[in-house]
């Protein structure tokens, strides 16, 4: 932890949400005294609602809360169609392709092209409610696709075009999705890839898909299967420039995403329409600071939540200009992203820690080489950040003058919900900081009592919010159990994000992260247990436990520790290893291939079977074991497995 503490350069903000921490203690405590009040206040000023809603929180059927009942409002014309009066000619997308190729998109022909694809997913025969699967890369279709549901009020579950087909049927079928929305390809680095196959090796076997809508983007050769796969490029030149928005009810879901929990399959997590949109506008406006003549860019992909809400809802509902990138930061070189940042000068620079740690280790002094004065705000999510990738984004990136917004949240929170406030947050490198006003962010012990300074909590969320998980798409059971089950506050359940997290003595939050058994490698979070499914397919496996080693570049890598089911398969580890690899990109994908493998004569259990995984974190990190290993079933495993690792190294 450090203890430095960097003021915002005021002379960049001019008029900003907060202005200085009183600013931000007011807001606080206006939520304190009146907390529906404050939330329906600025539901009204920041929704154009078709109907006003009646009620801000419905609390009758908790943790199943309901924001804004009874309100009408489609999100796609909170994104679009409001706009168009002042902004038809302003770029609401800005699109950069791998190989350097640009795509000027206004408000005025989002409008169509969002309509164009609304009325040929009707023509599809997609209708309010119904599922869409979106299987894409970065590009503008992408995001068209999505707005186009929400136009007509059809459930979208985009699925990140790095999971393999074994993962996008899971996510298919638990979906029950009509549609799969997916292109022939991309590029990337520049080399085309493919996506069409990955559908269609998924579809195998599944009857539920009516029609697969297939963007070109690569022109490379694909199969089509009569009947079933359409062109978007063919049908769409058809289509109607205007489509009614669906009256949508506040509480209608708007999409799922699929995200990895500590046990079992990935979970859809559920979103809906106002208290989704509200908080995608507001944190826009309260943590980026955007302003009309801003140009935005969040280098995120649009298969996860920071995609969902940070380049495509939160921006445009915001009127922003938001930049979408194909391909890699590293592409052609290591300036790429600073060439993209003052080529158009940004003003908003959005990533993750990885990229940053990455960015720093390939080319320390590229940011130096180019013009990068139009940065505001620096932000960061995903994962901690590490005291030396912050200082080097701060200054080598921003030049010692940006504001760091090191931006706490998750799939299920919908946006952020720690977070400074650029203009107004004195920030401790690598802190979070507080969280934001509306949002009841507190450390806490499992009776609800706040921690002390230096204690390790649980960091939960002890008041509903708007942008709140609704429920996991078909197991409302799971939703309660996942979050609602391990912290109480006032003899009341409350969320617990799965995340530990500290105050220090001046209030600050550090996240110390998860401590269930999610991984997060690059800041993709993945799930042990489905990590560990795909292991064990492998024939010559008998057991097997994932765990997180920390990484110098990705935050965290996998590391597993493998039981063979026998002895004569030692010897042949290269390509047990390289098979299992294969499996987990199969089953998987490429993002969750493990880095390391211990071969290891057993696991260390307790008596009744669990798996003690701190002993193999530990082990992993080449720590000492603390833990008392005699309630262990076979201590003496602990140095056999000890000694493997450290012959492996
Ligand atoms: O562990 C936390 C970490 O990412 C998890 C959420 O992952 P996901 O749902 O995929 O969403 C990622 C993008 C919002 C959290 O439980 N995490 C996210 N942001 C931070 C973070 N850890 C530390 N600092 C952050 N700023």
């Amino acid at each position: 932890m450090l203890n430095e503490v960097y003021y915002p350069h005021k002379e960049l903000f001019k008029n900003p949400a907060f202005k200085n921490m009183c600013e931000y203690h007011d807001k606080v405590r206006e939520f304190e005294k009146d907390y529906e009040g404050t939330w329906g206040k600025l539901a009204r000023e920041k929704i154009t609602w078709f109907r006003l809603y009646d009620k801000v929180l419905d609390e009758s059927n908790a943790p199943f809360y309901k924001w804004f009942t009874g309100g009408k409002l489609n999100v796609s014309y909170q994104c679009i169609d409001r706009h168009l009066d002042k902004k038809k000619n302003k770029a609401a997308i800005i699109w950069e392709g791998d190989n350097g190729e640009k795509r000027v998109i206004t408000y005025l022909e989002l409008y169509k092209e969002v309509n164009k694809f609304a009325n040929l997913l009707k023509e599809m025969g997609v209708k309010k409610g119904d599922r869409v699967v979106i299987y894409m890369p970065m590009i503008p279709e992408a995001a068209f696709a999505m707005l186009a549901c929400a136009r007509i009020g059809a459930i979208h579950s985009v699925v990140f075009g790095g999971f393999s087909a074994e993962a996008l049927k899971d996510r298919i079928l638990d979906a029950q999705a009509k549609v799969v929305i997916t292109a022939d390809g991309a590029f990337r680095k520049g080399k085309p890839y493919m996506l069409k196959p990955v559908v269609d090796k998924a579809l195998e076997g599944v009857d539920i898909v009516e029609k697969v809508i297939v963007v070109e983007r690569n022109n490379e050769d694909i199969e089509w299967v009569e009947g079933r796969d359409v062109s978007y490029n063919e049908l769409i030149q058809n289509q109607s420039t205007e489509c009614e928005p669906e009256v949508m009810d506040s509480e209608d879901p708007l999409f799922l995403l699929y995200t990895s929990g500590s046990t079992g399959k990935p979970k859809g997590v559920q979103h809906s329409q106002a208290g989704y949109i509200l908080w995608a506008q507001l944190t826009m406006e309260w943590v980026f600071d955007i302003k009309d003549n801003d140009t935005y860019w969040c280098t995120a992909d649009i298969g996860w939540i920071t995609g969902h809400t940070y380049i495509v809802y939160g921006p445009l509902a915001a009127g922003a200009t938001t930049v979408m990138f194909e391909g890699v930061l590293t592409y052609p070189d290591s300036g790429r992203a600073w060439k993209m940042i003052e080529d158009y000068r940004i003003n908003q620079f959005y990533t993750a820690p990885t990229a940053i740690r990455l960015l720093n280790k390939i080319g320390a002094d590229e940011p130096k080489k180019y013009d990068l004065s139009s940065l505001r705000i620096l932000g960061t999510v995903g994962e901690p950040i590490d005291p030396a990738a912050w200082k080097w984004y701060y200054d080598v990136v921003g030049g010692g003058r940006c504001s760091i917004v090191d931006t706490w949240w998750q799939t299920e929170t919908g946006g952020h919900m720690i977070s400074p406030l650029p203009a107004a947050t004195p920030i401790k490198p690598a802190s979070a900081t507080f969280p934001l006003p509306g949002i009841f962010a507190e450390i806490i012990d499992e009776e609800g009592n706040r921690v002390k300074p230096g204690e390790k909590g649980l960091l939960c969320i002890t008041k509903p919010w708007p942008s709140m998980i609704r429920t996991i798409w078909g197991d409302p059971e799971r939703f309660v159990k996942s979050y609602f089950s391990t912290a109480k506050k006032n003899g009341k359940p409350v969320y617990f994000s799965g995340d530990g997290a500290m105050y220090d003595e001046d209030g600050y939050i550090w996240i110390t992260g998860r401590v269930d058994d999610v991984i997060n490698v690059s800041g993709h979070r993945l799930g042990t247990a489905e990590i560990e499914a795909a292991i064990k397919k492998h024939p010559h496996v008998a057991e097997v436990a994932v765990v997180g080693k920390p990484d110098e570049i990705t935050g965290e890598s996998i590391f597993a520790y493998v039981v063979l089911k026998s002895t004569d398969d030692l010897g042949e580890e290269v390509e047990l290893i390289k098979e299992i690899n294969e499996i987990i990109s199969k089953e998987i994908g490429n993002i969750a291939k493990v880095k390391d493998i211990a071969f290891v004569p057993g696991l260390p259990k307790t008596r009744s079977g669990k798996i003690m995984r701190r002993i193999l974190r530990a082990i992993a990190k080449g720590e000492e074991i603390k833990q008392d290993t005699s309630t262990l079933e076979d201590p003496s495993v602990v140095e056999a497995i000890i000694a493997v690792v450290n012959s492996c190294e």
